[in-house]
């Protein structure tokens, strides 16, 4: 089965990319096949990536638009600077899409359909083989627009960094507001976790919004904190993931302990499924 993962939060600068990108990382060196996503009409992923939006001839745009007859959506996937981490990227069409999108019947389900057109072919059923993937991990855009309903209605789980600054848990519960109607409406399975980021050991408001966290969202905490690392804004200009740009540095290590942490949470779900 594929694990679909939406790294979301409608504020931007929260390290969505980042953590998209480490932890698709992650996992593709823990040996999963990994597909990351862009769902952002600023393509920060691809960029991270090493693509340039503005020269791509399609994108995850094409996967959305078109009937599961007319892509092949093997064309829409790039290799990246890792073995095993695909890229999905994105392009300014998709900052307009949302109108054409939602003249549709159950476009809310849209990136959910296009997914399932990544799934190997049925067995018997011949044909070359297509490609299958154990995670996928979708960049959200910074908004809660329809965008990040049709991310939230195609994963089994929202992943959510919080930025330990004041107003974060006020955001957070928007968030939630917003899960809790695609739980409702589209995805009854949606499951989220939460996780801290961009955590400054010596700034008291980051130590506090962290104890919020520790608080009121102890279940859905994971326990792994992504401390500043300057490293994480160097690495997207080399487009390369932080763990191979600076394998040994700290944020390295903080986002690998998250990818592990998050590997078992997801399994002991599984377990009670
Ligand atoms: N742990 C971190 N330490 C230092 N800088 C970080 C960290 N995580 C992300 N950044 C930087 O913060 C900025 C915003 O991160 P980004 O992933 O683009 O956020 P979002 O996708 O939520 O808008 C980027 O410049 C990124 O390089
Ligand atoms: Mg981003």
């Amino acid at each position: 089965m594929t694990i679909i993962i939406a790294v979301s939060n409608q504020k931007g600068g929260v390290a969505k990319t980042t953590s998209c990108f480490s932890l698709g990382a992650c996992l593709a060196e823990r040996g999963w096949h990994t597909l990351v996503v862009d769902f952002d009409p600023q393509g920060h992923l691809s960029l991270a990536a090493g693509y340039d939006p503005d020269e791509l001839e399609s994108s995850v745009v094409d996967l959305l638009l078109a009937d599961r007859s007319q892509v092949n959506p093997q064309a829409l996937i790039l290799p990246t600077a890792m073995a095993n981490l695909d890229l999905m990227p994105a392009d300014l069409r998709l900052a307009t899409i949302e109108q054409t999108l939602t003249e549709r019947e159950s476009y809310e389900f849209a990136l959910w359909r296009g997914f399932q057109s990544l799934a190997p072919p049925q067995r018997g059923e011949g044909g070359p083989a297509q490609s299958h993937y154990d995670a996928i991990l979708i960049d959200c855009p910074p908004s809660l627009g329809k965008l990040a309903i049709l991310a939230l209605t195609a994963a089994q789980w929202a992943l959510i960094p919080v930025q330990c600054e004041y107003f974060a848990s006020r955001g957070l519960l928007r968030l939630l507001d917003v899960i809790d109607a695609v739980r409702q409406r589209t995805n009854a399975a949606i499951d989220y976790l939460i996780f801290a980021t961009l955590f400054d050991v010596r700034n008291a408001i980051s130590r506090r919004v962290l104890e919020e966290l520790q608080e009121h969202f102890a279940g859905h905490l994971l326990q792994t904190v992504i401390r500043l690392d300057t490293r994480l804004r160097e690495s997207p200009m080399a487009g390369e993931p932080v763990i191979q740009y600076a394998p040994r540095t700290r944020a390295s290590q903080e986002y690998r302990a998250l990818a592990q942490e998050l590997v078992e949470r997801l399994q002991v779900k599984e377990q009670i499924q």
